[in-house]
């Protein structure tokens, strides 16, 4: 069936005159603006992805790095799905499994780095976050390792990389330092705490890695503890987190399973919930 003329070909062949093929062929049918336009595909990006390598570190043992470290990959996975990967870089003393309720992965990084395995393929899944994850039964001196390198092939998978680092500043740490793009550095409000954190900021400058900002854990507001504006001013950067002490976190630990997953009102998931988001947009700003 014919169309009706589109209102402004009926005005053309009301002043009688021979209407022109070209205004014909378009008129109520797609504008000759869109037929003379190159096709292009719509909702195709072809971007790669690099992934951003945050740390999270601290110079100081038991501060709550690998808490923080696998709450906030917990989180933004729910936001991004598979393009966040958690890694545990304490090689020495991995422990990230147990805080996902695994005892005994079957694939670890310690096999990529013994060249047993590829990277790639010793990435598994718990919580639905993708991680790569340490052996608690590997029983050898921890040498220097290129971690930067070894990661270097799962940035075009992942948006976001994780790492979980030991204490310390030992060669692992340096390497884990080496290997990321920025960091986060945990710590708690009590002054040797506070000290020793000092020297993690020295490392990062000396290493030239830019840092995030500082998440102050377990504050339980107790007088003897150094208040939060003093923790800032003495490390001199932005905190960006305060997360109480709860006990929700111990049990969570205990069950091996984030407390994020597990109590997701208490006060200490609420506080790695909002640091999780508060990573993600500032992923968004780099
Ligand atoms: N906000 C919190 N409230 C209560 N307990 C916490 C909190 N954060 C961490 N913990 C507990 O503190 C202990 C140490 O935490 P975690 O293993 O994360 O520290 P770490 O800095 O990674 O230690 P390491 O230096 O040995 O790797 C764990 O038992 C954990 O459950
Ligand atoms: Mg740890």
């Amino acid at each position: 069936m014919r169309q009706s003329p589109s209102r402004p070909l009926r005005r053309w062949r009301g002043r009688g005159k021979k209407v022109p093929k070209i205004v014909e062929k378009t008129h109520g049918r797609p504008g000759l603006q869109s037929l003379l336009k190159p096709k292009r595909e719509r909702g195709i990006e072809i971007k790669p992805k690099r992934a951003r390598v945050i740390g999270i570190f601290s110079c100081k043992g038991g501060v709550g790095k690998t808490t923080t470290a696998v709450n906030i990959s917990v989180c933004m996975s729910e936001k991004m799905g598979n393009n966040v990967l958690a890694v545990d870089a304490n090689l020495s003393a991995p422990n990230l499994c147990l805080h996902l309720g695994e005892l005994e992965p079957k694939v670890t990084i310690h096999d990529a780095l013994a060249g047993e395995l590829p990277i790639e393929k010793a990435i598994t899944e718990y919580h639905g976050l993708q991680v790569l994850l340490g052996s608690i039964a590997y029983g050898e001196e921890v040498h220097l390792v290129d971690l930067k390198g070894l990661l270097e092939p799962l940035k075009a998978e992942y948006k976001v990389i994780i790492i979980d680092s030991a204490p310390g500043i030992g060669s692992e740490v340096v390497a884990a330092l080496k290997a990321c793009d920025e960091i986060i550095i945990v710590t708690n409000p009590e002054v040797p705490t506070i000290a020793s954190t000092l020297k993690t900021f020295r490392a990062a400058e000396r290493y030239k890695v830019p840092i995030v900002g500082v998440a102050v854990n377990k504050v339980r507001g107790e007088p003897y503890e150094l208040p939060i504006r003093d923790v800032k001013k003495a490390l001199g950067w932005p905190i960006i987190a305060v997360v109480p002490e709860d006990r929700k976190v111990c049990e969570s630990t205990a069950a091996g399973i984030p407390v994020v997953r597990y109590e997701p009102k208490s006060p200490a998931a609420v506080k790695f919930r909002e640091l999780g988001e508060t990573l993600m947009k500032h992923l968004t700003k780099v």
